[in-house]
């Protein structure tokens, strides 16, 4: 059977002549910006920070490393088609389609303040005469989406001719330009089914293939639990790593990932990010602590003192200053946020440790100013001046980073969190240490550390 939509709404996503807000100017709401816009619709950009607003607008990506991943089509720029504007912009409130991809994260929690200012500004420029969308792309907590009516309807609770409330979460890969907005699959669900045709059709245009089901709750609650199998997965291997600190465990892995359904995955300092790290706050809001998901909760609780321990190794047995290299937690660009070198830093400082730490995406101030009481390194010139030296983020600014070392007397000893730098490094005169391998967690391996084990990283 055929469906004629007769809906405005439908019809003005069909010829392309709907305009759309996009509330949040980060990588989600500019990437969503670029590829509404190159299919032919008008977008807004609207966020808070005013200097991202106004880079946008100067047709500068405001996101270091985003540089070469999200196109600002300067014709669109200047013929108004492509804007970045201020919450109070009148024209993005008056808009019919509304993408909320605001931050949904704070201090590494779940934090919905900017969700729910987003949706009473919508809310208070919305007329009951007229169809509204609103999709959540943003990654949430289901429990949050029973505010979103009330918080667009405000004290009226007026629902009006037709509000079609979907949600749309992302789950681009940002290392890799491939996995992108238009390549992977998108998981999309509406809270009436009768929106399903409209949201269809209008993430169509962005996106080849999309997962349309019948519940919102449904597409919400599935991208947490997508990057909750990863958070637990990522949490048993470096429990494993622990646990048989006298085996190779980074080759286990890596045979193991030689299987047809398993992935192989590396111990670490830590699981950095707001997608991963923050999935148990999102798919387990209201359950976590209560029995219902006690892998979850074992699997935080276990997690919350992984960096002491790696500091208690660290510090018991290489010499100090440590040095790390990193904190952003992706490489090439700057994410500082869920940063497990921050954490690292914290936990060695708490020990007493001298720390220093670099990153090629942030200045010695800014390096000072999130260091909790770590110092800035200087790269290349400082690495000299520590004897141990943490590679945790294998940025592209570090490839010459065996070049370095090999040129010094006394290179630090490095371990490595990911084993990136294995095949340059193992085998030269540097001593090297990939997590997860014996070298790392042994007790007598004297040879693999500076000088003598039991040495004191504070020195
Ligand atoms: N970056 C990713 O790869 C990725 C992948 C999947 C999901 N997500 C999710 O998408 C969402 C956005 O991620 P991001 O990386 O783009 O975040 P981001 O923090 O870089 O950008 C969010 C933007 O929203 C703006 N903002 C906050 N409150 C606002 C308000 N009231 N009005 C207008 N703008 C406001 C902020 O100023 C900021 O510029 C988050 O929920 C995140 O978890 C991100």
């Amino acid at each position: 059977m055929t469906v004629i939509n007769t809906s405005p709404l439908h019809r003005s996503i069909s010829d392309r002549s709907a305009r759309i807000t996009i509330w949040g100017a980060g990588f989600i709401g500019l990437s969503a910006a670029t590829a509404f816009v190159q299919e032919g619709f008008r977008c807004s950009v609207v966020d808070v920070n005013a200097s991202r607003v106004r880079c946008i607008n100067a047709g500068t990506v405001p996101l270091p490393g985003f540089e070469d991943r999200v196109h600002l089509d300067p014709q669109a720029l200047r013929d108004g088609r492509l804007r970045a504007v201020s919450p109070d912009d009148t024209d993005a409130l008056d808009a019919q389609i509304h993408l909320i991809c605001v931050n949904t994260e704070r201090g590494g929690k779940a934090f919905r303040d900017p969700l729910q200012a987003v949706l009473k500004a919508i809310g208070s420029a919305h007329r009951a005469d007229r169809e509204l969308l609103v999709s959540i792309e943003s990654t949430v907590s289901v429990r949050w989406l029973d505010l979103v009516l009330p918080l667009l309807t405000g004290a009226t609770g007026v629902v009006g001719t037709g509000i079609h409330l979907a949600t749309a979460p992302r789950r681009d890969w940002l290392l890799d330009p491939e996995m992108n907005l238009r390549s992977l699959p998108r998981v999309v669900g509406t809270l009436n089914p009768a929106s399903q045709p409209l949201v269809t059709e209008l993430y169509g245009t962005v996106s080849d293939v999309v997962h349309m089901t019948g519940d919102w709750t449904r597409a919400a609650l599935s991208k947490s639990v997508e990057n909750l199998y990863r958070y637990v997965d990522l949490v048993l291997t470096n429990q494993l790593a622990e646990a048989y600190p006298d085996l190779d465990m980074a080759e286990v892995f890596r045979l193991a990932g030689t299987k047809w359904n398993v992935p192989t995955l590396h111990p670490s300092i830590g699981i950095g990010g707001y997608c991963i790290p923050l999935s148990p706050h999102y798919a387990g809001d209201g359950l976590l602590g209560e029995g219902q998901l006690p892998l979850v909760d074992s699997a935080l609780n276990w997690d919350a003192t992984h960096s002491s321990r790696v500091a208690q190794w660290l510090t018991s047995k290489f010499d100090g200053p440590i040095g790390i290299l990193g904190v952003s937690y992706a490489p090439d660009v700057l994410l500082p946020q869920g940063s497990p070198t921050l954490a690292l830093a914290a936990a060695l400082s708490a020990r007493g440790a001298d720390v220093r730490l670099h990153d090629p995406f942030l200045s010695t101030e800014e390096v000072i100013a999130l260091g909790e009481g770590a110092r800035a390194l200087r790269w290349p010139e400082d690495l000299a001046s520590v004897r141990t030296l943490v590679i945790a983020t294998p940025h592209t600014a570090y490839a010459k980073l065996p070049d370095h070392l090999s040129a010094l007397n006394d290179p630090p000893t490095v371990i490595d969190s990911l084993g990136r730098m294995r095949d340059v490094l193992a085998g030269t005169k540097v001593r090297y240490v990939e997590m997860g391998t014996p070298a790392l967690w042994a007790e007598h391996d004297p040879a693999l550390v500076n000088g003598t084990s039991g040495s004191d990283a504070t020195r």
